[in-house]
């Protein structure tokens, strides 16, 4: 019987995950290490280890690791670390991020320092620090998670740093897939609408006007799951993606096209 590759499987490959310990971060994990990847789950949080301890007990090759994407050190440590005990690193998924909400005349140095340090910066570093073990073994793919408040104006809320932060990292993505296209580097972006993790369901029992309003915006009228984002961004990091870089795939139910 003819052997068929299925490009879209992940196995014997070994993927980074940032932001891992939950929401959408603990989803993309789970969705690499189903598709075969062992999956380094990276986060700066304690929770890491139990997310990974359940992903274990699945039957999935997953480890829990620290890290501070707000640290150059940290990161660079982690990639050398990782890259060291398997040989190689062929996935990174650039997805720590934190959020806020700040009207833009009453917006701190702080707040918009702090955005910027973890959600732009850190993918910058992640990009680096990774990209330059894929640079040196000939080949790799790094996703980094943007948003729709990346690529338009998101409503009600407010958090200036935050859409921009989300729109640099879709342009990092796009400069840097452009940069590394010839040296088997791919560098693409996600970016999801409202999704279903535990900091949304919050605003959908403290502000439910806010949440009818998201729903009436969305055109598919509902939140994405986590695993919905994961799908989209395991595609990417496939090879079933072989041709595609510095692309921004929206995972956002209709959201940007609306
Ligand atoms: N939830 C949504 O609706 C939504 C929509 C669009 C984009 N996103 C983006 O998706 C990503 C994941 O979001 P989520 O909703 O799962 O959020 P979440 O808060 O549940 O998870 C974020 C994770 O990042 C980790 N993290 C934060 N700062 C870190 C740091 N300095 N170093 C290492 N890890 C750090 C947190 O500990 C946490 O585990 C974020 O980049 C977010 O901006 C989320």
């Amino acid at each position: 019987m003819q052997h068929i590759d299925n490009p879209f499987s992940l196995a014997g490959k070994v993927a980074i995950v940032t932001g891992a310990s939950r929401g959408i971060g603990a989803a993309i994990s789970r969705q690499l290490g189903e598709l075969g990847a062992h999956v380094v789950m990276a986060d700066l949080l304690d929770e890491v280890e139990a997310t990974a301890k359940r992903l274990s007990s699945d039957g999935l090759s997953a480890e829990a690791q620290r890290i501070d994407v707000t640290s150059t050190a940290s990161v660079n440590d982690l990639a050398q670390r990782i890259s060291q005990k398997h040989g190689r690193v062929d996935i990174a998924i650039a997805n720590a991020g934190i959020s806020y909400e700040a009207e833009t005349a009453m917006h701190s140095d702080e707040e918009w320092s702090r955005v910027m340090a973890v959600n732009l910066d850190g993918v910058f570093r992640t990009v680096r620090a990774i990209g330059n073990i894929m640079l040196e073994q000939g080949g790799g793919s790094i996703v980094a998670i943007s948003s729709i408040a990346g690529v338009k104006a998101v409503r009600p809320e407010l958090h200036a740093g935050y859409d921009v932060a989300k729109a640099g990292v879709a342009h990092l993505c796009r400069v840097v897939g452009v940069e590394w296209a010839k040296r088997n580097v791919r560098v693409n972006a996600v970016g999801p609408g409202y999704t279903n993790t535990p900091m949304l369901q919050q605003v959908g029992i403290e502000r439910p006007e806010v949440m009818a309003r998201w729903i009436d915006d969305i055109p598919m009228g509902r939140l994405l799951e986590p695993a919905e984002v994961a799908a989209a961004v395991a595609f990417l990091a496939s090879d079933a993606a072989s041709g595609i870089t510095g692309h921004v795939l929206m995972a956002d139910a209709g959201y940007s096209a609306a």
